[in-house]
């Protein structure tokens, strides 16, 4: 303190600097920043993981689908169109599945010298072209489970090939797989002869009956190759890899819950196992899960990206934001749903002997995952909401008494409920971790930077899902330059709170063009484009330029700062939050001359970016020096500068 009054005074000697500011840094660390302090929350939610993240390029795969908001008309045709079809009929069957978990197929039936074909349309493409996008010489792999009588056996044969909407071949060799009398997974790999909108046609023809189920089609080149569930996009696990995320939360969100908790609420015993058999449901925002990015595929992406696994569990009963009349589990139901979770932790944890460990060991991975945290419950509060979070994180505690649990604090950033649930949580599980949850007007995030700086530090916070709103404009929140700067502002408060904010995640991560279920969201993509917000980039930059401890500083006038520090380096970010070019002077303890790395991100302050305009707001490279401890750097309107000084040898 008595360093910062000191700081302060300096602050209050310096000559006239009227036309600019000052941002005075101390060589004392406050405290330390928390290492986990950024990270990420993916949910599928705007076709986020599937027809996202997930490589599967061809929709409703294994005929499988519904539509969650219509139940009565299960829509297991959708993305499968009839093309060339001669002596044949083709219908949807589940009388002897691959598996009673996934127990629709195609069933197609062929008289002498038939031809029956389905193209699969995918999930819209991209933008210019409709249909899956492929690429001219990129490799694609392929594959399905076949099965036929004995007379297709003889006389059958199935054919896969990109193709266009008019049959025209798009692929350099379309592969022909006989039928055996068993369910039996062919594969091949494709090429694309040609950059254009496709579909993947499967054409049966010969004589008998032919049944066809899980096609699939995935880009080559693609990260988790050897996960069971076939692995996730390259690009857009670069745009998350970019972000240096310290963790993953997943996979909800609303999406844990389901519609009716009894139901169809997110099981991970479900999502694991080989692929084929994992049960696929209509998830809470209306698309299908193929769990194809399941549990472990989840934890194996964590280990991809460095990022430490939040899973989330349901906590027994819906969000009660959302109003749903759905009795929670009673208390004799939620102590044997305990199991469940105690049962996920083994599942990552536990030795390759153990009951679901073994379960992990045969999907790839004998090695325990790391995983130290576990939520339950989402958005949650009230009696209902506390109760079962005692028995299920009891049991937790009691079993891992090293895993931290997370509780839930609501779904509103003030006013009583919040306040009723911290009440509680400070009461009862002061040990576990607050996860709050807003989405605010942008205006309140530059306003409230110091929500923090009064809550006691013991119990700690992890800001689970957040961002600012933009007035909707036609049906969407526009992810401007002032949002993204207006929560760059709040990180500086986070920063210095991060003694008691130890996490923090935007939310919503992804969102494909043309399914989008809420807005903004921090990157956008297609079948072969993506772009990140302004949004992502401060996500980037506050990511990017961690420090180990906070340093104190002090600033005049109306910019927001934050400085910390590693070693001898210095990493200062400063927001301005005006429309004016602000003239900046940063004093450093340190007497030498340091040079500085910074990165600018700034322009208009509706700017936002799309598609045809990727960066039109993305960070531009500056270089600052201190001599003798004092430099100086412009700041544009509206901007944010991230630096990071080093001593000069
Ligand atoms: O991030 C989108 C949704 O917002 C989440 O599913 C839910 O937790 C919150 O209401």
């Amino acid at each position: 303190m008595k360093r910062l009054l000191a700081v302060m005074l300096v602050l209050m000697l310096l000559p006239v600097l009227s036309a600019g500011e000052t941002l005075i840094i101390g060589s004392e660390a406050v405290h330390p920043v928390s290492p986990t302090l950024y990270g990420l929350f993916l949910e599928d939610i705007n076709c986020a993981v599937d027809g996202g993240l997930y490589a599967e390029l061809l929709r409703n795969r294994s005929f499988e689908n519904q539509n969650l908001w219509n139940p009565g008309h299960a829509d297991h045709w959708e993305a499968w169109r009839t093309g060339l079809q001669k002596n044949a009929t083709a219908v949807l069957e589940d009388i002897s599945p691959i598996h009673e978990n996934n127990p629709t197929y195609l069933h197609v039936e062929l008289e002498s010298g038939g031809l029956m074909r389905l193209q699969n349309q995918g999930f819209g493409g991209n933008a210019l072209r409709g249909g899956i996008a492929v690429t001219q010489g990129e490799s694609y792999d392929v594959s399905l489970w076949v099965r036929g009588d004995e007379e297709a056996a003889q006389e059958a044969a199935v054919e896969v090939a990109l193709r266009d909407v008019a049959g025209n071949s798009l692929c350099t060799e379309a592969p022909v797989f006989s039928v055996t009398e068993e369910w039996r997974k062919v594969e091949a790999v494709i090429t694309a002869s040609e950059s254009a909108g496709a579909v993947l046609a499967v054409t049966a023809a010969g004589k008998g009956a032919v049944d066809i189920d899980m096609v699939s089609l995935m880009p080559s080149r693609r990260v988790g190759k050897d996960w069971p569930g076939g692995g996730i996009r390259q690009d857009l696990f670069d745009m998350l890899s970019s972000l240096h995320p310290s963790f993953l939360r997943f996979p909800g969100g609303c999406v844990v819950e389901g519609t009716y908790v009894r139901e169809n609420a997110y099981d991970w015993k479900q999502s694991v196992g080989s692929v084929e058999k994992r049960r696929e449901i209509a998830n809470t925002w209306g698309g299908m899960q193929t769990m194809g990015v399941g549990f472990y595929e989840y934890f194996c992406l964590c280990e991809e990206l460095g990022a430490l696994p939040v899973p989330v569990v349901h906590a027994g009963l819906l969000c009660q934001a959302r109003d749903v009349k759905d009795p929670p589990l009673t208390m004799d139901e939620t102590k044997a749903y305990a199991q469940d979770i105690l049962d996920l932790i083994e599942f990552a944890t536990g030795d390759k002997d153990t009951a679901w460990g073994s379960v992990r060991a045969s999907m790839g991975h004998p090695q325990p995952f790391d995983l130290r945290f576990v939520a339950i419950g989402n958005e949650n509060w009230g009696s209902a909401y506390f109760s079962r979070y005692e028995v299920l994180s009891d049991r937790v505690k009691e079993v891992y008494p090293y895993i931290t649990c997370i509780v839930a604090a609501g779904p509103v950033a003030e006013g009583n409920l919040i306040r009723d649930s911290w009440a509680q949580i400070r009461r009862f599980f002061p040990e576990d971790l607050v996860d709050e949850h807003y989405y605010m007007d942008s205006s309140w995030f530059p306003s409230h930077v110091q929500r923090y700086d009064n809550y006691p530090r013991t119990t700690k916070v992890f800001l689970g899902e957040f961002a600012a709103h933009e007035p909707v404009q036609g049906n969407r929140r526009p992810g401007t330059l002032y949002a993204a700067l207006c929560e760059a502002a709040y990180m500086t408060g986070l920063e210095k709170n991060s003694d008691v904010v130890v996490m923090s995640c935007y939310a919503p991560l992804l969102a494909r063009e043309g399914s989008v279920d809420w807005t903004p969201d921090l990157i956008w993509f297609d079948d072969d484009s993506v772009f990140g917000t302004p949004s992502y980039y401060v996500q980037k930059l506050f990511s990017e330029h961690r420090g180990d401890v906070l340093l104190e500083s002090a600033c005049d006038g109306d910019l927001f700062q934050s400085v910390t520090g590693s070693g001898e380096e210095i990493q200062v970010k400063v927001v301005n939050l005006s429309e004016n070019t602000v003239p900046l002077t940063i004093q450093t303890a340190f007497s030498g001359n340091m040079s500085g790395k910074g990165l600018m991100l700034s322009g208009e302050k509706n700017h936002v970016n799309s598609f045809a305009k990727p960066e039109k707001v993305a960070p531009e490279e500056i270089s600052i020096r201190t001599e003798n401890g004092t430099g100086s750097v412009e700041l544009p309107p509206w901007s944010l500068l991230v630096v990071r000084l080093v001593p000069e040898i």
